[in-house]
Formats: structure tokens, sequence, C-alpha cells
């Protein structure tokens, strides 16, 4: 039995990496979260009183962190500002969190002894041509283009430096786009899904020819509890399902999948510096620490995300009127 702090433990993939750790270990789980507009309580729902717990904090303030630190074996650093659209518009809070945030919990980790894992994105490598033969490997340089993905490759470098300045027991790790239930509706699926659902149109950014790498949030969470558990201390893992797919057919596969004319949506302004594509190899989890994804189709994988949204309106319609009204502001 470990006792785990898992930080944004109330958002998309730390609720679902909660989720995961207590039914597939024995480890009570503490959940650190500031509940901005991406965390919800809903999220966490039904979980054993006896194995886990939610504390309500911002992982900037040393004073919260600390202690939860101390009584702690792991700590599994979710907690991000994590949206580029919001990063071009008001990028103080990326830094605050993002940076000093990691930063924070880096002290609180050397200072007391505890095993830290970092969870990062493909976008701290910034983009590849659509045609290029390349993915992304541990070895590709840092190359981030929004305030978002230069603030994820900051806090990437802080762990490094704490690791080998200060023997800070730590690994990180760099995941493609996850997609499945409970993620915000701001984010490309849900909002397109959602639209759908109100009646709105999906909205493309630019021509949609834009490439993701989508992996479902269960198999991001089978990777971290791998890493955690069999990774090699200072060591980096990236973590993909080999799903790339362009924003275009994505959009047309969820009007397929609702039952609507493939071409019944809209092409708005485009996301500036929006990167082209990312491409994950996961050679190294995979032949290192044996680990695999299990949902490799994504059609399916998507049909049940729809279902999802589809089951649970109560759980994202508060926040459905007020994301769409900032887009239409900025003309998306
Ligand atoms: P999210 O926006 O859904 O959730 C973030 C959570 O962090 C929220 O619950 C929020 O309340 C909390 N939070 C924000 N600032 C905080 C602070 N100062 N103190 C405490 N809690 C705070 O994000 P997500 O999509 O679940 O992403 C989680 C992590 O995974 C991030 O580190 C992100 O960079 C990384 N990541 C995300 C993806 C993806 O596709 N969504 C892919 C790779 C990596
Ligand atoms: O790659 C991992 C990253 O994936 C994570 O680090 C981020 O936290 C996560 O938000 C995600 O970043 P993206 O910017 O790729 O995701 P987003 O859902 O915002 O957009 C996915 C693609 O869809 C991107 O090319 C922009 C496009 N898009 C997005 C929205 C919201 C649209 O075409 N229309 C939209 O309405």
């Amino acid at each position: 039995m470990r006792r785990v702090l898992v930080t944004g433990g109330a958002g998309f993939i730390g609720s679902n990496f909660v989720h995961y750790l207590i039914e597939n270990t024995d480890d009570h789980v503490t959940v650190l979260d500031k509940l901005t507009y991406a965390g919800n309580l809903a999220s966490l729902a039904g979980l054993p009183e006896s194995r886990f717990r939610f504390v309500k904090g911002d992982i900037a303030d040393a004073s919260v962190v600390d202690p939860l630190v101390e009584a702690s074996d792991v700590v599994v650093h979710y907690a991000a500002e994590s949206h580029n659209d919001n990063s071009l518009h008001d990028p103080r809070p990326f830094v605050d969190t993002n940076l000093v945030g990691t930063f924070t919990l880096l002290e609180a980790v050397r200072k007391h002894g505890v095993r830290y894992h970092h969870i990062s994105t493909d976008e701290v490598y910034g983009d590849l041509e659509l045609d290029d033969p390349q993915r992304f490997t541990e070895q590709t340089p840092y190359n981030p283009s929004s305030p978002y993905s230069s603030t994820k490759a900051g806090s990437d470098l802080l762990v490094r430096a704490w690791v080998r300045s200060f023997g800070v027991q730590a690994t990180i790790s760099n995941c493609s786009n996850n997609y499945g239930p409970y993620q915000h509706v701001e984010k490309f699926i849900p909002r397109q899904i959602t639209n759908v659902l109100t009646g709105e149109r999906p909205k493309l950014y630019g021509a949609g020819l834009n490439v993701r790498d989508w992996i479902h949030a269960n198999d991001h969470s089978s990777a971290v509890l791998t890493i955690v558990e069999k990774g090699v201390i200072g060591e980096t893992y990236l973590i993909g399902a080999d799903g790339e797919k362009d924003n275009k057919s994505v959009v047309e596969l969820i009007l397929k999948l609702t039952g609507q004319p493939t071409d019944a949506y809209d092409h708005v302004v485009d996301r500036a510096g929006h990167d082209l594509r990312y491409a994950i190899d996961s050679t190294k989890l995979r032949t290192e620490l044996g680990w695999r994804p299990e949902f490799q189709d994504f059609e399916a994988g998507l049909a049940a995300t729809i279902d999802w949204y589809r089951a649970n309106e109560a759980w994202w319609m508060p926040q459905k009127a007020a994301t769409e009204a900032k887009y239409v502001a900025q003309g998306q």
C-alpha cells in the first residue's frame, strides 16, 4: 500500500488516474486540486472514503504542499493550466501554475525525499511536417510553440535539474492528445460532440489539416502507473498509442457517429502559431517497461465517448454556454 498524492486529480486525466489507481492497486490517494474552471469534484464521485481524500489548494502554495508531500510516498503531478487557446489570451496563470507550481512541488519532494512523477506533454517538442517520417522520441530537442507548451517545457527542465543537482527521485512522461469521458468542453473532441448535442455546428480551426496523435485517457493512466512502478529514476518516457488523425477527419467521424451529414461543420479562425502535427514514438516505454495500449480502435473509443457525453449532460452542460461565448468572442 502506497500513499499517493495526485495533483490536479479533479481534472480530466488526473481524475482518470485516480479511478485507475483505486481500481488497480490498494493505494491510498490524496488529491490536491485548486478547483479552477477545469476542476470538477463530480469527476471523483463514488470513490471509497477509506482510501481517498480531497484537499482543495494551490500547488504554488508551499504551506499547503509541504505537509501533503511529507505525508506521501509518491507524488504524481498532473495539475496544470492545460489549454493552448487560454494561454494565448492570458498566459499568466500558466506561468504561476505550470512553472511556480512545479517548482513548489519539487522543493517539497527534495526536502522530504519523496518519489515524484511529472506528467507532461508531447507539445514540448514543437511540431512536425505532415510528411516527416520521424516521430517524437525522448531524444527530440525541445521547441515549444505556445505559452502553454513553453511553460510545460520549462517545468520538465526544472525536474531534470532537480534530479541532477539535488538527486530528486523523479521520472517524466510526455503524452500525446488524450480523449475519453470527463474532458472539459473547451477541448476539441468534447467541444464538437457537445456542439452536435446542443444543435450547434462543429468548429474546425483553419483547414483542419492539423494532425493530433490520439490516445484514450485509460491508456495514459496505465502507462503512468507502469512508469511509477517500473520507471528508471531520471528517465523520460514518451506515451502514445499510434493514433494519428487530422482534425477534419475527426470532426467528420463525430458527425457520422451522431447521424449528421459529414459536411455539417464550420471553418473558423485558426489558432495563432497552431502546431501542425504531433506524433509519438513510444518504443522506449513498450520495450523497456513492457507497456501496451488497450484502446487501439479510435472509432469505437470515440463512439463510447459520444455515448458518455450524451448520458452525462449534467456534468458538462453548466460549462457549455460560457465556454462557447468565449470562443465566439474570439471568432472561433
Ligand atoms: P485539466 O485542465 O482537465 O485539469 C487540470 C486540473 O488541475 C484541474 O482539476 C484544475 O483545477 C487543476 N489545477 C489547475 N491549477 C492548479 C493549481 N495551481 N493548483 C492545484 N490544482 C490546479 O487538464 P488535463 O487535460 O487533465 O491535463 C492534466 C495534465 O496532463 C497536465 O499537466 C497536462 O499538461 C498533461 N497532459 C494533458 C494532455 C491532454 O491531452 N489533455 C496530454 C498530455 C499531457
Ligand atoms: O498533445 C497533448 C496536448 O493536447 C496537451 O498537452 C494539452 O493539454 C491538450 O489540451 C491538447 O492540446 P491541443 O491544443 O492539441 O488540444 P485541443 O483539444 O485544444 O485541440 C486539438 C486540435 O483541434 C488542435 O489542432 C486545435 C483543433 N481545434 C480545437 C478546438 C477547441 C479545432 O479545430 N477546433 C476547436 O474548436
